[in-house]
């Protein structure tokens, strides 16, 4: 069974997505500071009529990054070739889309923290010298030839900043990284959506879904989908606040955002009574590595104020405590409150 809070994206879901995507600025809620920057290094660009730098997107699932990188690419009147690293899987398949592209093209590569380290090699080299040396053949034959690229633009995204290596990070003249978005950025965001698909939507209910959504446009998008399924077996013609209550509940959304993962963490670092718990064992006792705790799982908790990092490891704070429904641990307890 999916899970509606779930922030990865769901197969079925991407048809959806792409009818709801924004084309341009105007419709792109959030993420001032980004856009703000962004613009500027465009319209530069645009003046004088070169590539864009290269730009690296970071941030959890689910924020963005794809639609920016489409955006730049229409704002450009760039033509944009979208991949993801793990189908780039030896040199070869790098030059041949490097090979194929054109001057002022887009090259999108999704979750660029899992390039092998080959291919990482000829993609920084591309970046920066706009060359690649391809070896011909093999043995005492072999032969290396020097392919000149146009200059291209590589638009990065990953959910994993901690995981490029520092000669890739280094060669990115944008780095931007994605900030959750507030309850009324993604309000309006799902009101946005709502009357793409022709359903008007009161401004509560909307407010309701955005609460509901862990600081995520997908999430968001999401949930008023199913939400909009209630209304319309309801009849209803449009999206009521006290419909929305009750499709949220019935479909088991708690009202912090929280999916499964948040809570098997929170409840794992309350039940340590107050004591900080390492990042591995953290880890080890939720099945998941390291990187994906810290870059995925921890940010929106931390940013929400329901873990704190300290130097002895992980802590639930006080709100964790009383949300979960336990008692506040004491300095006796051995806990720091
Ligand atoms: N700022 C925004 N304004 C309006 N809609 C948005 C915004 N950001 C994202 N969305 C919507 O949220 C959905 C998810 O966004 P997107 O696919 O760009 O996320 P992502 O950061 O690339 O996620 P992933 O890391 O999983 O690839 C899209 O359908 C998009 O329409
Ligand atoms: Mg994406």
């Amino acid at each position: 069974m999916e899970r509606l809070v779930e922030i990865e994206r769901f197969d079925a879901e991407e048809s959806c997505e792409i009818t709801l995507r924004p084309s341009a600025w105007n419709e792109y809620i959030g993420q001032e500071q980004i856009k703000k920057n962004l613009g500027v290094f465009i319209e530069a660009s645009k003046k004088r009529q070169e590539a864009l730098d290269h730009v690296l997107f970071f941030g959890p699932p689910g924020l963005g990054k794809t639609t920016l990188a489409l955006i730049i690419a229409n704002e450009m009147n760039a033509n944009i070739k979208v991949t993801a690293a793990p189908m780039i899987e030896k040199s070869g398949d790098l030059a041949a889309i490097l090979t194929n592209l054109e001057e002022g093209d887009i090259l999108f590569i999704d979750e660029i923290h899992r390039l092998s380290p080959a291919v990482e090699e000829i993609l920084y080299s591309s970046m920066e010298d706009f060359r690649i040396d391809i070896i011909i053949g093999s043995g005492p034959a072999a032969q290396t030839v020097k392919i000149d690229l146009p200059r291209f633009t590589l638009i990065g995204a990953t959910t994993r900043a901690g995981m490029l290596s520092n000669p890739l990070r280094d060669r990115f003249g944008m780095n931007f990284r994605m900030q959750f978005y507030t309850p009324d950025e993604l309000a309006k965001i799902v009101s946005q959506a709502s009357n793409k698909l022709n359903k008007e939507i009161a401004h509560e209910a909307s407010i309701e879904i955005a609460k509901r959504s862990r600081g995520t446009p997908r999430i968001a998008l999401r949930l008023l989908r199913r939400v909009r399924d209630f209304a319309d077996v309801a009849n209803e013609k449009n999206i009521l606040h006290s419909r929305t209550k009750y499709a949220l509940d019935e479909l088991g959304i708690n009202s912090y955002g929280f999916d499964e993962m948040d809570i098997r963490l929170l409840t794992l670092l309350v039940g340590a009574n107050g004591r900080a718990m390492g990042l591995s064992t953290i880890a080890a006792a939720l099945s998941e590595d390291e990187g994906t705790v810290e870059d995925v799982l921890e940010p929106y908790l931390i940013a929400n104020g329901y873990l704190e990092r300290t130097a002895k490891g992980r802590k639930a704070t006080r709100s964790t405590y009383e949300i979960l429904n336990f008692t506040i641990p004491t300095l006796d307890d051995g806990g720091l409150f």
